[in-house]
């Protein structure tokens, strides 16, 4: 009788490739892995496809997730200007739900009954992974070999490993667990488990640290259309290669890096590390355009629905019914978002320094203290009177109690 099948989110890395006999011997299925480019760093995707024929995979896809994870899943991750405890840009979040969306889909193509991830039990990926599964077919059961086995050191693992005929790394292995993508990267664990050590200069890859970031600095002019950027100082180009070009403009400029303590959704607190530097400078900038563009009380309302946009999506519901929603909103805000912004890097940091649109609601005439001064002044006194009836009424109630002064 054919075995049942298993679609693996399989990474190259030891613990997926455990992952892959495990599930074949522990489980008895024949396993197919998956794994996604993203735009993440260092990673040969050919070499790692066949690395999962090897251990013992039946069947290894590598795809191309990069195109679709800018235009389906960055453009409405921008419109919200994500953004988790105002600190974080979301890297992880965002990835995980198109690579499970992949693996879902092979998993039908290939009539698979399981779908196995390789995440620990202690992270959000795993959440991220497995509710964003079940959104897309709730029939579907997952596998978390990681969280299953008790495999709990490394050199268990290794040996575990070399036991059953997984290639084990011969280079010492790092001490960080790093996930990254197009939107920047992620650092965790080693010696940043304790939040007062200062992080070493060598967990970071796209940017330069502001001591040596050049002298003279770097101004950018990012344009968008309706809320997506599509020129790099008056040069057109996707918001892909945007991306691109702002992680080297940024990260030359050491702009991006972020420390922080971050609040898990399953309940603990982490020291996370990120290096985000396009990423945060785009958001920036896209902030900046919605200053000047967006009428004042949907200014004011945008970031309650950007706030609940993060968490929901941090906490892996991306898809889903409120979600959705959520999207429709930030889309309507968008619309005529059009112009450019200029930002300035110099030595760490990034500098918003000019603006300007053809839906600008700026009006030099009103804002000007010149001789175009178009702003009615009478108003202004009648308009205080009423604005400050409530209050008024309320001190004259309180100085006829005799609480003259007191709140
Ligand atoms: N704490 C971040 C998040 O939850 C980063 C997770 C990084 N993932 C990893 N497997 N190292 O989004």
């Amino acid at each position: 009788m054919a075995k049942d099948r298993v679609v693996l989110a399989y990474s190259g890395g030891l613990d997926t490739s455990v992952c892959i006999k495990w599930l074949m011997e522990n489980k008895d299925l024949d396993v197919i892995c998956m794994v996604g480019d993203v735009g993440q760093e260092r990673q040969d995707l050919e070499y790692v496809r066949q690395k999962a024929l090897d251990v013992g995979a039946i069947e290894s896809l590598a795809i191309d997730m990069r195109e679709e994870y800018v235009n389906e899943y960055l453009t409405k991750a921008l419109a919200a200007n994500c953004m988790y405890e105002n600190k974080y840009p979301m890297v992880s979040c965002l990835s995980r739900p198109i690579i499970a969306k992949h693996l879902v889909d092979i998993a039908h193509e290939y009539k698979a009954k399981y779908i196995a991830h390789g995440c620990t039990g202690k992270g959000n990926d795993q959440v991220r992974f497995e509710v964003s599964i079940r959104a897309l077919d709730p029939d579907i059961e997952v596998l978390a070999p990681v969280r299953e086995w008790d495999l709990l050191t490394r050199n268990q693992e290794m040996d575990w490993a070399r036991e059953h005929g997984v290639p084990v790394p011969t280079t010492k292995a790092s001490p960080y667990s790093i996930d990254d993508n197009l939107w920047g990267r992620a650092i965790e664990c080693g010696e940043l488990e304790d939040p007062w050590t200062e992080p070493p200069e060598d967990i970071y890859t796209m940017t330069n640290s502001s001591y040596e970031a050049p002298a003279e600095g770097d101004v950018v002019v990012i344009s968008f259309e309706k809320g997506i950027p599509c020129a790099l100082n008056g040069k057109k180009m996707t918001f892909h290669e945007i991306i691109l070009a702002m992680n080297e403009i940024a990260g030359r400029n050491g702009f991006g890096r972020i420390d922080m303590i971050e609040n898990r959704l399953v309940g603990l607190k982490s020291r996370e590390c990120y290096e985000v530097p396009g990423a945060l400078a785009i958001i920036q900038a896209h902030k900046a355009l919605e200053d000047l563009c967006l009428e004042r009380d949907l200014l004011h309302f945008k970031p309650n629905i950007e706030q609940q946009w993060a968490t929901l999506v941090y906490d892996g519901l991306w898809f889903s019914p409120l979600k959705e929603a959520l999207d429709g909103f930030c889309e309507s805000t968008q619309k005529l978002l059009t112009g450019d912004v200029r930002l300035r890097f110099y030595k760490g940091s990034c500098v918003t320094v000019g603006r300007r649109s053809p839906y600008s609601l700026y009006d030099y005439g009103l804002a000007t203290y010149d001789k175009d001064d178009t702003f009615n002044r009478d108003s202004a006194k009648g308009f205080i009177d009423l604005h400050g009836l409530p209050t008024k009424t309320w001190a004259s109630a309180r100085k006829r109690a005799g609480q003259d002064g007191q709140i």
